[in-house]
């Protein structure tokens, strides 16, 4: 039997017994030889594209001796910028830079220069920099709902350390305040997985909940999840892997009913359904005009066309806010406080992040949010036309598609050989694109579905081709041995740490 069929044979155990297989398996030295050297021909085919620089520009392991020159370092710099930035500034990338228009850039470029040396952990030395994050808070919460509530919060370093923030915070007011010792939080498997690093973190339990035909979370299966030791209940709006906006109005009024709190991930939608909803678009209720929504963040470096490192969370008063944040009187470097998980913080971020929200303005963001909305309908209706693709859900801007007769990741594969830069996704199986501004530009749109069409007739007349990403993505997808995929990607960020 060959190796990797057997694997898949091992898929029928239920889970506790084939974990317990898994690190039997591992003891065995013929086995454990055998994994090494898949995950060695995995690295081996992988490191090119990860290490592209090798061979072409100077690398260091020790701090060189003597300073090099810095007009040399500026053009390594420049040269490695021109090499990745066509990738991304065609719209061939999903997500990732959300605005990137070059007068923009420079813009906040600037605002980066002036601001560069600031950090808000000293705010006596930087009062800039907080007047910047309290205006930057109190925009976001009156954007998300809150201009006549007591909203308040706090700038993090992104989507996942306000995720974090706040998951902690519900922990820490449980414990103190209902002597909670085992936390568990209501997720449901859509959920970003910023909620799972929490939980490892954090040490709460996740009891997840599967979403509807529409990739929506089950507000039944919440409804039966939650027991005396749930802290939170979690909706996105919209979600990661589909788009799909989870019935946040549903699941926060539970919430509110069992007197649990209520998180609305909205890092990624956060900057977008608020001027859907003013465009006429169905945007459904999803922050703080929800009376059980206790908590959001909203990430101002996604839409919010902040430079990257900026995202805000934000709680219904201060309760929880006071929870996040970390305060000694004891320390002989005397009193200290910090209201997020980093000490000194990059303030020129904060500074760039309050430039990019009022140099844009609500007029700004409509005009964008109008601009990706109409860019993501025409994706949408290409996407439906192709007979060996359907939609998942019925997506706002985040467009997730599968097939049924064809293996979605050799398309993706073909994707990629176009020059795309899509997200691979499982449990389902499918292929996003966020739409950015990026897509916006006249033709990337149509050069998408272009590209599209080919890359499906391509993996239509060559079932014979197996590929090289496909594979690997088809066993992460679908290998019983999840221990291994875990190892498999520590393997490969050691491979992003190599020199
Ligand atoms: C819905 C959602 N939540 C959280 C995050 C995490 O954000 P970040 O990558 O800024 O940590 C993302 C990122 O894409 C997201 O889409």
């Amino acid at each position: 039997m060959k190796w990797d069929s057997f694997i898949q044979k091992l898929g029928w155990l239920p889970p506790r017994l084939l974990a317990f297989a898994e690190k039997r398996l591992k003891t065995l030295p013929a086995v454990s030889q055998q994994i090494e050297k898949e995950y060695d021909e995995m690295m081996v085919a992988l490191e090119s594209s990860v290490k592209p620089y090798k061979g072409r520009f100077p690398s260091f392991t020790q701090i060189p001796d003597i300073g090099r020159d810095r007009i040399e370092i500026l053009h390594e710099m420049e040269a490695m910028r021109t090499h990745e930035e066509a990738h991304w500034k065609d719209g061939f990338v999903s997500g990732a830079v959300y605005h990137g228009d070059e007068e923009h850039i420079d813009f906040l470029n600037q605002v980066y220069a002036l601001n560069s040396q600031s950090n808000p952990l000293h705010a006596d030395v930087w009062p800039s920099a907080t007047k910047f994050e309290a205006e930057i808070v109190a925009m976001t919460a009156d954007m998300l709902g809150g201009s006549d509530q007591e909203i308040h919060g706090t700038v993090s370093s992104g989507g996942t350390e306000s995720i974090l923030l706040a998951m902690k915070a519900y922990r820490d007011r449980a414990r103190e305040q209902k002597g909670i010792t085992k936390p568990e939080m209501i997720l449901p498997i859509t959920a970003h997985a910023a909620f799972d690093k929490a939980s490892q973190y954090f040490n709460i339990k996740p009891v997840h909940i599967p979403f509807d035909a529409n990739y929506r979370a089950d507000v039944e299966a919440a409804k039966r999840a939650i027991t005396s030791n749930t802290i939170v209940i979690v909706g996105s709006a919209p979600s990661f892997p589909h788009g799909a906006i989870d019935p946040i109005e549903e699941l926060s009024e539970l919430a509110r009913q069992y007197g649990i709190g209520f998180h609305t991930d909205a890092c990624l939608g956060g900057f977008v359904l608020p001027w859907a909803g003013g465009l006429g678009y169905a945007v459904p209720p999803f922050d703080f005009r929800l009376p059980g929504v206790t908590s959001i963040s909203a990430d101002t470096h996604k839409y919010g066309y902040a430079a990257k490192g900026t995202s805000v969370i934000l709680y219904r008063g201060r309760e929880l806010l006071h929870y996040q944040y970390y305060t000694t009187s004891e320390w002989p470097g005397g009193l200290y406080f910090s209201p997020t998980f980093a000490g000194s913080r990059p303030g020129a971020l904060s500074a760039a992040c309050w430039a990019a929200l009022t140099s844009i303005g609500a007029q700004g963001y409509t005009t964008a949010t109008k601009k990706i909305l109409e860019t993501a309908e025409v994706i949408k209706n290409g996407i439906r036309q192709i007979p060996e693709l359907h939609l998942l859900g019925d997506p706002l801007f985040v467009i997730p598609f599968a097939s049924d007769s064809l293996d979605i990741y050799k398309v993706l594969e073909e994707m990629t050989r176009r020059k795309w830069s899509l997200n691979g996704l499982h449990k389902p199986s499918c292929v996003h694109l966020c739409v950015t501004l990026r897509h916006t530009q006249p033709g990337i749109a149509e050069r998408f579905l272009q590209d599209l069409r080919a890359a499906v007739a391509h993996v239509k007349a060559h079932p014979e081709e197996k590929g090289t990403m496909a594979p690997i993505y088809g066993m992460a997808a679908t290998i019983p041995l999840r221990g291994m995929v875990s190892e498999m990607l520590k393997r490969y960020l050691d491979l992003i740490f190599k020199t």
